[in-house]
């Protein structure tokens, strides 16, 4: 049985840099699930969909053909043919994604496609819902938080207009799988930390939830 560490937390935690690091140490493959709501609402509004219209999303959605692959151990994600990178970072899509990502039925596509890759490899898996939902009986759940303050400056040293806390509330108040601690997590506050601190403090809660390299 192939494992999966589920890691959490707000927008701009650091948590997709301590899942690249662990990735590359344990060897497992990095997940950026992000990016797949990234993706599908970069569609969305190429289709000149406003974010909020659901019925419009659902049904641009099933005609979408979204490729969940992997390059280097880490996921790569293309939308109708076109893999998709550094498009999925414009302030556009930051702004709309939290409301395309709160449609169900995006998330059970999504979701469905997240746990395809468990099944050929160990992964390393980076969310809102990726403890509660995706991998609930996984038992290597961190969640990775920062504060507002230092969230905001990380993604403005970023260069990146981001209205983090605007999102996060959209992403911890929605209906279907919000943002939130799930059962089982180590929770680790990346706001004072440096990225080795960040890395050896996931390394160690790893280890006290029962992972043996
Ligand atoms: O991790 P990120 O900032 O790239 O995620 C982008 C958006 O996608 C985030 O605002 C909420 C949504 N998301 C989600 O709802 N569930 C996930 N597992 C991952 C991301």
């Amino acid at each position: 049985m192939n494992r999966a560490v589920a890691i959490d937390g707000p927008a701009a935690s650091g948590k997709s840099t301590v899942a690249k690091r662990l990735a590359d140490q344990l060897g497992l493959v990095m997940v950026n699930s992000g990016a797949m709501y990234r993706a599908v609402t970069w569609q969305v509004l190429q289709l000149g969909i406003a974010p909020e219209d659901t019925p419009a999303i659902i049904s641009a959605l099933e005609k979408m053909e979204i490729d969940a692959g992997q390059k280097d151990n880490r996921s790569t994600i293309s939308i109708n043919g076109q893999l998709l990178e550094e498009e999925l970072r414009a302030s556009e899509v930051n702004n709309a994604v939290s409301f395309v990502a709160a449609v169900p039925e995006v998330r059970e596509k999504l979701v469905q496609l997240q746990r395809d890759y468990l099944e050929k490899n160990d992964v390393v898996m980076e969310g809102r819902d990726i403890g509660s939902v995706v991998f609930p009986d996984t038992p290597y759940k961190l969640y990775i938080d920062a504060s507002e303050e230092v969230r905001r400056a990380r993604r403005a040293a970023d260069g990146e207009a981001d209205a983090v806390a605007a999102r996060d509330a959209r992403d911890s108040n929605r209906k279907t799988a919000p943002l939130k601690i799930s059962e089982g997590a180590i929770v680790i506050d990346s706001s004072d930390l440096g990225v080795e601190e960040v890395v050896q403090a996931a390394k160690e809660a790893l280890l006290k939830l029962g992972w043996i390299g």
